[in-house]
């Protein structure tokens, strides 16, 4: 698939079954998303993949600290189970470094739209997903997150379920985003 097809048919998938990339293809895939543009290489990032066994404790985290009723536990409880695999993204910004933080961000984003990119021309559906659980102490502390690391949601990701429509975008008209500079005449 080449990059243009990727990018117009790439959509956000929110039902999602196995298959899932293992842990070594989506290593592979990353490898390369990791090329994204990342000043000073800092890859101020990492991955902690969820599954089985895995996103049932999450699950179970989600719910307990959810102000939700306990009718609704189920509920809450499911949203882990809405993929085969939730890899969660983990911004860990160098601090004090000459690249400013929000670089570090920009960089986090750009590796992980790649990733969002590959795993679709490999096939697999995403969507990445964030919400109030990345705020909380508790699913970081589950998951592992030190101190100054932030959690920044979960790239839920599985098979699109049923027959997937090949659904090429129409590219919106941007063209008001785009201005050309010209600089006033030197005076003489
Ligand atoms: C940082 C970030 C966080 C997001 N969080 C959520 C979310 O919590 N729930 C949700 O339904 N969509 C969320 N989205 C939007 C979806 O990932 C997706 O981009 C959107 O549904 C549009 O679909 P598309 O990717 O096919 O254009 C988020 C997107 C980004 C970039």
């Amino acid at each position: 698939m080449d990059v243009m097809t990727a990018v117009m048919s790439r959509r956000s998938a929110r039902t999602l079954i196995e298959p899932a990339p293992s842990d070594e293809e989506f290593g592979y895939l990353l490898r390369a998303a990791a090329t994204a543009p990342d000043h000073g290489r800092i890859r101020p990032w990492r991955w902690v993949l969820v599954r089985g066994e895995g996103r049932t404790a999450l699950g179970r985290c989600f719910a307990d600290g959810s102000p939700a009723p306990a009718t609704q536990r189920y509920r809450t409880e499911s949203k882990a189970h809405r993929a085969p695999l939730l890899a969660t993204l983990v911004f860990t910004p160098a601090a004090g470094h000459r690249v400013p933080e929000w670089e570090q961000l920009a960089a986090t984003s750009a590796m992980t739209s790649s990733l969002m990119l590959l795993l679709h021309a490999r096939g697999f559906g995403s969507i990445w997903r964030t919400g109030k659980f990345t705020e909380s102490a508790d699913v970081g502390s589950l998951l592992g997150l030190s101190g100054d690391e932030r959690l920044l949601g979960w790239l839920y990701i599985g098979t699109a379920e049923g027959p997937q429509p090949v659904r090429r975008r129409l590219p919106d008209d941007v063209s008001d985003r785009v201005s050309v500079f010209t600089p006033e005449p030197a005076l003489a």
